[in-house]
């Protein structure tokens, strides 16, 4: 008796668990997803947001009815159906950020949209987290103060959308940022940004290309979030001094401090021990590359081109997850390291503008490379003085898609061992003393070279 009771007291419970979720559903009337509709005073503000924008190529044709929670771009809590989302960026863009190999973005058209500034009904979108008008442009306009004091938001983005003028310091009230991207716009170089460092929660902040002018050598940089995981200040003419901001970051994936003016690397660069990703191409760096690197074994991506490098350290071999790695035109002579034999995960390597003359142990180009380097599908050797023959054992690479041996003293046969169907994107073997042909497929048509 005792466990019948039990049994139909466990169907009771599980009927009465079932009404309540048809109940739920029937309540929410969405077939996919449960959401509250949309509330007419957001409704509306999103309406005159709408208004204030030129929109020629009709983006925002969804932007109709009374549930603005299912318009392109916007986002609802599904619990209060408060908007907490308005991404506006353009499909072009959506699909370069998301872009596998294959993907062809560029059959979309770069449409965007316009406005002679950033209309203050947003304000009233008060639950909004997550604002991101990358990709349109607001004409020059200054960022509006309004923005520092929607407090909620977790994730602005404000890149490449045609912002000018100073950036105002009040950013530093939205202290629950976490991501920050203001990179591409053209911001007067005197913006004071020490409201950064009132930020604690940041994990990714790009000023890369901010500034309207190049030298920004009065930036005063401090930063305070100990999660900053991604930080770009690309191209902005920074001066060294100033990286000492960056000597606690430990937690930093990726940094990129290309074209700005820095001629030595510190020695607290050994802090950056979970580095995939550094950018420090163009300008000022000089001598070997610095030991201060060495502790970075996750590194990825390594770009040190256009410095006057010449030299690598004993412990190159250690950066073995390498897959990307750019050292154009520094100053590096005579043989190309053995370090680089270790190197199997590497894809693209750009040595050229170099003074290499030979490639390690075997003399002729690239050696046994079809055999170390099975992933390699960007090569670049032009502009160096490599004395040799191309062995046949780069035909092994069959995925390799550029070929760059350009004004080199390679001689003899160029081999012809490639694969009919092999897909090159650009070969260049020009000014060497190289008879023969090569056989494979591109930019579509089949060639003979
Ligand atoms: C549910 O909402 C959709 C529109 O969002 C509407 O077409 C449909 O008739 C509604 N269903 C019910 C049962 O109210
Ligand atoms: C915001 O946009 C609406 C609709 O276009 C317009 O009437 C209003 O003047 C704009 N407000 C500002 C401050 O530009
Ligand atoms: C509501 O949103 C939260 C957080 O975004 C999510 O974890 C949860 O699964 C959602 N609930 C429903 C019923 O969609
Ligand atoms: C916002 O920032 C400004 C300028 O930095 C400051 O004067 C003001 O007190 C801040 N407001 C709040 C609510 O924190
Ligand atoms: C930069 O920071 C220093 C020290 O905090 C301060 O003395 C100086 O005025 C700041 N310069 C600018 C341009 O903000
Ligand atoms: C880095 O951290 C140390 C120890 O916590 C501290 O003394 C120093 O001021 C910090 N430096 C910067 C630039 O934040
Ligand atoms: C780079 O900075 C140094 C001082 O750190 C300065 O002497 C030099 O003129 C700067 N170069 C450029 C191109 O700005
Ligand atoms: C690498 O990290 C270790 C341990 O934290 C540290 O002692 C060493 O100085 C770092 N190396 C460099 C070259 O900075
Ligand atoms: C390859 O790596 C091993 C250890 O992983 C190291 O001992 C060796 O010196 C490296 N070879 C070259 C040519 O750098
Ligand atoms: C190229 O290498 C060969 C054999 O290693 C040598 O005889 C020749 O002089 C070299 N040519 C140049 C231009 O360095
Ligand atoms: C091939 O290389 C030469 C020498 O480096 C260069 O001048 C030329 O522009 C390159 N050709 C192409 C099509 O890139």
């Amino acid at each position: 008796m005792g466990i019948r009771y039990q049994i139909t007291c466990a169907v009771v419970v599980f009927v009465v668990v079932v009404a309540e979720i048809l109940e739920l559903c029937i309540c929410a009337n969405s077939s996919t997803t449960l959401h509250s509709p949309c509330l007419e005073r957001e409704r509306q503000a999103l309406v005159k947001f709408k208004a204030s924008l030129n929109d020629p190529s009709n983006l925002l044709s969804s932007w109709h009815g009374d549930d603005c929670c299912r318009w392109k771009g916007i986002g609802c809590d599904n619990v209060t159906g408060h908007v907490v989302m308005l991404d506006l960026t353009p499909p072009y863009l959506k699909c370069w950020r998301s872009m596998s190999d294959d993907y062809d973005c560029d059959l979309l058209d770069y449409q965007y949209l316009e406005a002679t500034n950033v209309n203050s009904s947003l304000l009233e979108l008060e639950y909004l987290t997550h604002l991101d008008l990358t990709g349109n442009t607001f004409y020059g306009s200054h960022i509006p103060m309004f923005i520092g004091s929607m407090q909620r938001l977790r994730y602005l983005s404000l890149s490449d959308a045609g912002f000018g003028g100073r950036i105002p310091s009040n950013l530093g009230n939205l202290t629950n940022l976490h991501f920050l991207d203001l990179s591409g716009n053209g911001f007067s170089p005197d913006s004071n940004i020490n409201w950064i460092s009132q930020l604690p929660l940041l994990e990714h902040l790009d000023m890369s290309y901010a500034y309207d002018t190049f030298q920004v050598n009065i930036i005063n940089l401090t930063i305070t979030a100990p999660k900053l995981q991604f930080l770009s200040l690309a191209a902005n003419g920074l001066s060294v001094s100033n990286l000492d901001a960056l000597q606690n970051m430990t937690s930093l994936v990726h940094l990129d401090l290309g074209g700005n003016n820095i001629t030595s690397i510190p020695c607290w660069f050994g802090n950056f021990k979970k580095l995939e990703y550094l950018c420090l191409s163009e300008r000022g760096l000089h001598g070997p590359i610095p030991n201060a690197f060495q502790n970075a074994t996750f590194i990825e991506f390594l770009d040190l081109s256009e410095n006057n490098f010449d030299s690598f350290p004993f412990w190159f071999h250690k950066f073995e997850k390498l897959k990307l790695l750019f050292l154009s035109s520094n100053n590096f002579q005579d043989t190309i390291p053995d370090a680089l034999q270790n190197m199997t995960s590497i894809e693209s390597l750009d040595l050229s503008s170099n003074s290499f003359t030979s490639v390690p142990s075997c003399g002729s180009l690239p050696g046994h490379i079809g055999h170390i380097m099975p992933n390699l599908v960007n090569l670049r050797l032009g502009n160096n003085l490599i004395n040799g023959s191309i062995p046949n054992s780069l035909c092994q690479n069959d995925q390799l898609e550029i070929l760059d041996l350009s004004n080199n003293r390679l001689f003899g046969e160029i081999p012809n061992c490639w694969k009919d169907n092999q897909k090159w994107e650009e070969i260049n073997l020009s000014f060497n003393e190289l008879s023969g042909f090569m056989k494979g497929t591109l930019g579509g048509c089949g060639f003979n070279g």
